[in-house]
């Protein structure tokens, strides 16, 4: 305990022993907090690490206490109390909204909130009354105990969810979050034109919500790979089906399919991956039909329309071989978002995909990964790894030894993201190698074909997961 934080723990327990006409008197023991006297008698503590603080009383309405705090990625809030004499009432409340009101009996009560936040800082509230026909109660508020960790995801299909229940255990038993790695792609959503389906892109968030956890980024709105027909021959029913878009036209149909897609998960997925693969190796923009039919302000115009349609939604652009600086498809793209943050395109966070081929890409380390970050997190920019799997080369034997090697480099990947304080979440494209679009002889995701961890899983749990997941 600070010599500061001493002495208003002393002034605290006088104030406390000329209580005698207080309504309602809350106690509250928090270890290690700075505390600053607000405006109607209630105090704040600033928690700099969870769990500590000091004790204090605080007398008369309103009976409330505050703390703030800064996380990462708030996943969950644990408070103690204790009534004494009589029951009471309580609300939490967090950042300006109530999170839970509960009753506390007589005795001892702990509430537990799943609280999911981004990256910032916080203000949690506790309001009591004093309950039933009690006119004063004395309340102990313990320290609130704020968990935080980088959310670990995997991409899941929703084919082999239904085929094989397993597989749906393994993700929801080891994973944080999910995101759909096809059932969200234009040809599920918009198999025709103007029709729209969202039955498997559905099953992901149902499948995340009965098992509780969370959905992280929707992909994809707007790429090159896995679009239906109809964009490329205009719409079927149109006897003049192969006249190009108009630019016009080809805008429509793109904010008709975002708003639309963006719309129906508003409150479901958080996140959207809005444009993916614009920029080609060679770092020019890739002539895909978005750049073709409408120029290179398609990009700003979907962020736009998805931003329209979900205010709320953290808007992400994603690509791959960006993960390290120096080469023209990353600095390309370093270009870009440097650009539309200049002009205020609602562009949130940008993702790197990180398919590593170690043949063929090299291999990432820590300290290039974590360079390459500080420049986008400069740009004020939110970062996630949305698509990370190590491919072991076909010239290499699968003995432990290549495995470790693997594991290595989730780790460096790892690292990274724990290193970086705008790194927020974590995502390999796929579970298990049983299921992976390297195919399994790639062997490159963190569970092998047995859903058994290889370890690389370990690798991510020592960086990610240090304490384990509360
Ligand atoms: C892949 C899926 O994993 C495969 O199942 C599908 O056949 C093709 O697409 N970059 C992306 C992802 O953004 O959407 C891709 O996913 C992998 C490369």
């Amino acid at each position: 305990m600070t010599p500061d934080a001493a002495s208003a723990n002393q002034s605290a327990r006088a104030v406390a022993l000329r209580l005698s006409a207080a309504t309602l008197a809350i106690a509250i023991a928090a270890l290690g907090a700075t505390l600053t006297p607000s405006r109607a008698g209630a105090q704040e503590a600033t928690v700099q690490r969870p769990n500590v603080s000091h004790q204090r009383v605080v007398t008369k309405p309103p009976s409330e206490v505050s703390w703030r705090f800064t996380t990462r990625n708030l996943r969950q809030i644990k408070l103690r109390l204790r009534s004494a004499r009589c029951s009471s009432r309580a609300e939490l409340i967090l950042d300006g909204r109530s999170l839970e009101r509960v009753a506390v009996p007589k005795g001892r009560k702990t509430i537990g909130v799943k609280a999911f936040r981004d990256p910032g800082t916080h203000k949690l509230q506790l309001s009591v009354r004093p309950g039933g026909a009690c006119r004063r109660a004395r309340v102990t508020v313990y320290p609130p105990q704020i968990k935080e960790w980088i959310p670990i995801g995997a991409a899941i299909w929703s084919r082999h969810l239904s085929a094989d229940p397993a597989f749906g255990d393994l993700v929801a038993n080891e994973f944080d979050f999910v995101v759909p790695e096809n059932d969200m792609k234009w040809a599920y959503l918009q198999p025709r034109r103007g029709v729209f389906d969202f039955t498997l892109g559905d099953r992901v968030v149902d499948f995340a919500r009965s098992r509780g956890i969370d959905v992280g980024m929707g992909h994809v709105l707007v790429w090159h790979v896995q679009n239906p027909g109809w964009l490329w021959q205009r719409d079927p029913a149109n006897p003049d089906a192969t006249n190009p878009w108009t630019r016009e036209e080809l805008i429509e149909v793109m904010r008709e399919h975002i708003t639309t897609v963006v719309r129906h998960y508003r409150g479901a997925v958080p996140e959207w991956d809005v444009v993916n693969e614009a920029i080609t190796e060679n770092g020019s923009y890739r002539k895909n039909i978005w750049y073709r039919v409408i120029g290179p302000d398609y990009i700003e115009l979907a962020f736009r329309f998805a931003h329209q349609a979900d205010p709320d939604a953290r808007l992400y652009y994603n690509d791959y071989g960006t993960e390290t600086a120096n080469n023209p498809h990353s600095d390309a793209v370093y270009r870009l978002l440097s650009e539309l943050r200049a002009k205020g395109v609602p562009v949130h966070g940008v993702g790197f995909q990180t398919h590593v081929f170690p043949h063929l890409t090299g291999v990432p380390t820590a300290e290039a990964v974590s360079a390459n970050f500080r420049r986008y997190a400069d740009l004020g920019l939110r970062l996630q790894i949305t698509e990370l799997d190590v491919a072991i080369p076909g010239s290499m034997p699968k003995t432990p030894a290549a495995y470790e090697f693997q594991a290595g480099i989730y780790r460096d990947v790892a690292r990274a993201c724990q290193r970086q304080p705008a790194c927020e979440r974590f995502t390999t494209w796929g579970a298990t190698d049983r299921y992976s679009w390297l195919t399994k002889s790639a062997a490159g995701l963190p569970f092998d074909p047995q859903l058994q961890p290889k370890p690389a899983w370990t690798a991510i749990l020592d960086v990610l997961r240090p304490r384990g997941r509360p």
